[in-house]
């Protein structure tokens, strides 16, 4: 049961002068239940591949199945209900007159028993109390409001894979961690992508990691390989979390660190023992 990306390709505006390749020949893999996370820098195609992944963009090679059935590529068919995506801004995907009706236009629609409390569990999932936000009009919230409705009116929908595009761009610390959260509950059944170009959220939940850049794979690994070493993200151009470059730099300046850590109070040991405090 996996999400499965083969060689995807796409160019904008093809057959045209202004045709923009955005994407070449990447390969993406995620299992129910488990998280695959996408970095690369602005414009390097993330988004681009999210489209494809869910079947809105037709992929100039390649293919896209979902638990084997063909989402994207020649003779792909819609598959309702299996892939939810939450796109990069969240007023493109509201709507409705309420938060709620919102939330639960998805459930409604794909003829789930009780609309509106999947998307009340939703919301609270994504950490907005039901009943201050369900009256709401979709337009009255603020940015990182707007980004959790988003994202609760996806997860409403159970989908058997999720796409976030830049799930906690514009939130704040405590929006970031509820984000993290309802991602960390729904990858209970579902596989998960993560696209960013923020690589500190979401490194210490994921399984694999892939870089792009300029459309194409940089990288790939599991995370605790690809922290090893600051070399293949330099040359992706995406900046590692500054809690990892700092176990890097004091490796590079004698201090034994074998494998760099996300977590601040063990990077915090391994510095504290590099130079003979703690035990
Ligand atoms: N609708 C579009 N028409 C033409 N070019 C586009 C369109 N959307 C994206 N692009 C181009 O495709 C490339 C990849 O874009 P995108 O997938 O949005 O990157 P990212 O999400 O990593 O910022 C960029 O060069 C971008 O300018
Ligand atoms: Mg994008």
């Amino acid at each position: 049961m996996a999400l499965v990306a083969k060689g995807l390709s796409y160019t904008y505006a093809v057959g045209t002068g202004f045709a923009t390749p955005a994407l070449r020949n990447v390969d993406l893999t995620v299992e129910r239940g488990a998280v695959a996370v996408v970095l690369g820098a602005t414009g390097s195609g993330k988004s681009t591949l999210l489209r494809l992944c869910a079947g809105l963009l037709e992929p100039g090679s390649g293919s896209v199945t979902a638990d084997g059935t063909l989402i994207a590529g020649h003779g792909a068919r819609p598959a309702r209900g299996m892939i939810g995506l939450a796109f990069q801004n969240p007023e493109a995907q509201l709507f409705a007159e309420s938060v709620l009706d919102d939330v639960a236009f998805g459930p409604r629609n794909l003829g789930m028993p009780d609309p509106e409390a999947a998307a009340r569990h939703a919301l609270a999932r994504v950490g907005l109390d039901p009943d201050e936000f369900c009256g709401r009009s979709p337009f009255t919230l603020s940015g990182g409001e707007a980004r959790r409705v988003a994202l609760a009116g996806v997860l409403a929908m159970s989908p058997a894979y999720l796409l976030l595009d830049e799930p906690t761009a514009g939130l704040d610390p405590l929006g970031r961690s509820a984000v993290r959260d309802a991602i960390a509950a729904a990858r209970e059944r579902a596989g998960v992508v993560i696209v960013t170009h923020d690589a500190e959220d979401f490194l210490g939940m994921a399984d694999e990691i892939v870089g792009i850049t300029g459309g194409e794979e940089a990288f790939r690994g599991a995370p605790a390989e690809l922290l090893a070493s600051e070399e293949p993200w330099r040359r992706a151009g995406i900046r590692l979390p500054e809690i990892v470059r700092v176990q890097l730099l004091a490796a590079h300046h004698g201090a034994r660190i074998d494998a760099p850590t996300l977590e601040p109070e063990s990077a915090a040991l391994l510095l504290a023992r590099a130079i003979g405090g703690a035990q």
